[in-house]
């Protein structure tokens, strides 16, 4: 057998996910840093210096919302600017794989950026709300009808809905937590998983650490992909130390190796 150009945890993250049925993505931050959006912690995070407390907490909204929606404004504009990266890409390739081998792929992203959309894939649960859409200020967090904001910049600060009441972006703030629909439907994926796949977070959250101890109960393999060592390292069976725009595309290009030599 010649002599495989990809190091061996490559080729063994490979078999693994040839192999799986239902394969789960969880996805962080890490990656769509390539594609020039900030991270909160971990290797060289850049969120660092945006003032969180004021711009990104319900508290600073409501004692500021028009720095809120400027803050907002600004954070669309640059958003927007930002292009899937190679990992997006590669990621939605193997969702369209897993539907056409009849297969189950859910991709699961803490993300609010829509890069994971704009490449492609389509299979998304938004952990933390989506920052292109804004809903009524007081209305539940799984409000059925967020509205689209216009792209930056938006016509009035603070944004209003045609009835004149304000809005608010439609994202989990720090001070906030996940609505609990969305939370139960993301543990249920998870229980259905037999590989779940962790890419570029930290697992900071309660939330991210919960979901992939789930997928462990229910017999899932983990892998994660991460240039450092996070709070999920320990629960993963394979950690490919890297970063995610590098590692998917070579991971998912060896995937498709493994099913083209083993079919059925
Ligand atoms: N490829 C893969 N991972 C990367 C890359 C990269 N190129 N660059 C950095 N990382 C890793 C970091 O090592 C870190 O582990 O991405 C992770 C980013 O972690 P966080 O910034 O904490 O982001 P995340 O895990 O998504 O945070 C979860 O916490 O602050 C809240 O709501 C916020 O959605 C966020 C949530």
């Amino acid at each position: 057998m010649e002599a495989s150009p990809y190091p061996e945890k490559l080729s063994q993250a490979a078999r693994l996910i040839a192999q799986a049925e239902r394969l789960r993505l969880l996805t962080g931050a890490g990656i769509s840093r390539a594609s020039g959006m900030p991270t909160f912690r971990g290797h060289d995070p850049t969120w660092a210096d945006y003032p969180r407390r004021r711009f990104a907490t319900y508290r600073g909204f409501r004692d500021d919302p028009v720095g809120v929606w400027l803050w907002h404004n600004w954070r669309l504009a640059a958003n927007l600017r930002a292009t899937p990266n190679p990992a997006h890409r590669a990621l939605a390739e193997l969702e369209d794989l897993w539907e056409r081998l009849g297969r189950d792929f859910q991709l699961i992203t803490q993300n609010v950026d829509e890069l994971h959309q704009r490449a492609g894939s389509r299979r998304i649960l938004e952990l933390h709300g989506n920052a292109f859409l804004a809903r009524p200020d007081g209305t539940p967090q799984d409000f059925p009808e967020p509205v689209r904001l216009p792209p930056p910049p938006f016509p009035q600060i603070p944004m209003r809905d045609e009835r004149g009441r304000l809005l608010r972006p439609h994202v989990v703030w720090f001070d906030e937590g996940v609505p609990e629909s969305i939370r139960r439907r993301a543990l249920t994926l998870m229980a259905e998983a037999d590989l779940l796949l962790v890419v570029g977070t930290s697992g900071e959250t309660v939330l991210a650490r919960r979901l992939v101890e789930r997928a462990r109960e229910a017999g899932a393999e983990v892998i994660e992909i991460n240039p450092a060592p996070s709070r999920l390292t320990p629960q993963s069976a394979l950690s490919l130390t890297g970063r995610a725009e590098e590692i998917i595309p070579k991971l998912v290009s060896l995937v498709k190796l493994e099913l083209r030599s083993s079919p059925g």
